[in-house]
């Protein structure tokens, strides 16, 4: 390691996550849910700066946001933790601070994006030179969406939501998303999902079909979110944000994940900067942005 006494600093930008659409297919034993999900990086993003130092093994974790934790309940803080075990790296300290501008509790994978974006800036730090696969591997004890954050781009997403398969990229297109105060447990809402009682199911093979032929318009008319199906009654906001955003000409809009952030997508940006301009008037968080693909290794 190339420390001696000298600081090495990165940051790696977090981007966040969007389920285009989203199958629960059914309970397992563990007590997870067998997953089915088409996921798309956006360019919204944290900005995630590690800096590591010679040291006792020292993790400390610094945000902007007062609320969030900064112990091991945070994923970046865990990712690090993580990270020195597997690869049996130490004697460092690594402080982590993030920018967050990705809405916590919203169905984007903010704090799963953050983890993944630790493992990138400590395999980067470190010279450790893992591939991509190894720091997936990692990923998978920080949660279910933070695999699919180490690369982003265009996904299926199966299992628990880490047995990935790359797709073709999303054709280019302008994506508002507002997310209302309301937030949802995950936890929660995967207890209102009785996959035998689910009234409709996403067409995959369809929008994975419509991805193949860069068909924007295929993809947008099969997004679809079955936690949807099962919100509380005091979400109506979803189905709200999901109007306006239609009755401004987006092409389709959908929840992503567990909510309660809402998404449409536009092939037009007029369009999308007026759809963008009548939610902000109402509500907080709301963001005019576009797909990218994945993060080069
Ligand atoms: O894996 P992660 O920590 O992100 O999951 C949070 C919670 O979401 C789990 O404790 C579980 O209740 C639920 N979950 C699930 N099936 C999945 C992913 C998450 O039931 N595939």
């Amino acid at each position: 390691m190339r420390f001696a006494n000298n600081t090495i600093v990165v940051t790696e930008k977090a981007y966040a996550k969007l389920n285009l659409s989203l199958d629960v297919l059914r309970k397992r034993e563990d007590g997870y849910h067998e997953m089915r999900m088409v996921m798309q990086t956006i360019s919204l993003h944290d900005d995630v700066t590690v800096s590591c130092t010679e040291g006792s093994g020292q993790i400390v974790l610094k945000n902007n946001l007062k609320y969030l934790p900064t112990d091991d309940r945070n994923i970046a803080a865990k990712a690090a933790g993580v990270f020195f075990a597997k690869s049996g790296i130490g004697g460092v300290d690594t402080h982590i601070t993030l920018h967050k501008r990705i809405p916590v509790c919203a169905g984007m994978g903010g704090g799963s994006s953050d983890g993944a974006a630790v493992l990138r800036a400590l395999n980067q730090i470190l010279e450790t030179r893992f591939s991509f696969e190894t720091l997936r591997s990692m990923a998978q004890q920080l949660g279910s969406d933070v695999p699919f954050c180490v690369e982003g781009g265009t996904d299926l997403a199966q299992g628990r939501g880490e047995i990935l398969e790359h797709l073709c990229d999303l054709p280019d297109c302008f994506i508002v998303v507002c997310k209302p105060l309301l937030s949802i447990s995950t936890p929660r809402l995967f207890e209102r999902i009785h996959c035998e009682n689910l009234r409709l199911h996403p067409d995959t093979a369809g929008m994975l079909h419509a991805l193949e032929h860069r068909d924007l318009s295929g993809v947008a008319a099969r997004m679809y979110n079955v936690f949807e199906d099962v919100l509380p009654k005091n979400a109506e906001q979803i189905h709200e944000i999901k109007s306006e955003l239609l009755d401004c000409h987006a092409l389709g809009a959908v929840m992503t994940g567990t909510g309660s952030a809402v998404f449409g997508l536009f092939d037009d940006q007029r369009q999308a900067q007026q759809a963008y301009s009548v939610l902000a008037r109402k509500y907080r968080d709301c963001f005019l942005t576009h797909n990218i693909g994945r993060i080069p290794e």
